[in-house]
């Protein structure tokens, strides 16, 4: 049984309809990630995925439990964490601090274990963890931000463009880093702009267009099918 598996979910925002019968699967220990236009509704798929919105059809299974009607908070016990697109750190907090906001629940033996091991993963954080995170660069604020979700040592993480808006030196890093996540055990499940770069790196993908699931397959067939390259690859 897949480590997530989402069955034909329709859902969206009020009376509109942003998802229409999609279904994906991620393995234990997978990286699948998820490219598609602007405004196709990868947002969205990962926001009902991790509660906040709930599907009007269809079902999300974790880890064989039915998510699909439960809160964030219910399903991070489960093991899942998520890092949104946006508004993902605390900026007036240190590094420090947002590692532990992102650990609240932990009990406080287990809160420098599980800070340390955020550190080993990124020692430039250590570093630097007295630094307000508001006066950190976007890649490192995004490491902060992937931090804090590895505090609460998940089996999946989800993560919403983690390299928008940043260099290509800060993408290779942030992607590197993100092996290393998964290296560790932790299924990762990505939304990307950098769709080549994703697709190079993730077991999987899926290319998700107007709502609708349009093309899966591994990462290396979809880089190589050329209706995927001329239409979301950018030729
Ligand atoms: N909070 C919201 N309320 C109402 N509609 C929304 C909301 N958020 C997004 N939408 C709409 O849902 C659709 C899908 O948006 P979504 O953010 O999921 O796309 P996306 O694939 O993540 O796009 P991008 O690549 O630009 O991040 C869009 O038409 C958007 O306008
Ligand atoms: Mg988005």
């Amino acid at each position: 049984m897949p480590l997530l598996s989402i069955n034909k979910i329709t859902g969206g925002y009020g009376d509109s309809e942003v998802l229409r019968q999609v279904s994906m699967t991620v393995e234990q220990h997978e990286i699948v990630a998820i490219i598609g236009p602007n405004g196709a509704g990868k947002s969205t798929l990962m926001k009902a995925v991790f509660g906040l919105l709930h599907p009007r059809e269809g079902n999300i299974v974790f880890d064989e439990h039915d998510i699909s009607q439960l809160a964030p908070h219910q399903i991070v016990k489960l093991g899942m964490c998520y890092v949104p697109q946006v508004a993902n750190v605390f900026t007036n907090l240190s590094v420090d601090e947002n590692l532990e906001m992102g650990a609240f629940t932990l009990k406080t033996k287990y809160l420098e274990t599980s800070k340390q091991q955020v550190y080993d993963m990124f020692p430039q954080l250590k570093e630097r963890r007295r630094q307000t995170v508001g006066k950190m660069s976007g890649g490192e604020r995004q490491m902060v931000a992937m931090g804090s979700a590895l505090m609460l040592q998940p089996r999946l993480l989800l993560l919403d463009e983690p390299t928008a808006a940043l260099s290509p030196k800060l993408v290779d890093d942030i992607f590197h880093h993100i092996d290393r996540i998964n290296k560790i055990g932790i299924a990762i499940m990505m939304v990307e702009q950098n769709a080549r770069q994703s697709l190079q790196m993730a077991h999987r993908g899926y290319v998700l267009a107007n709502g609708e699931n349009r093309q899966e397959g591994s990462g290396q067939a979809l880089l190589a099918d050329p209706k995927v390259g001329s239409l979301y690859l950018g030729g």
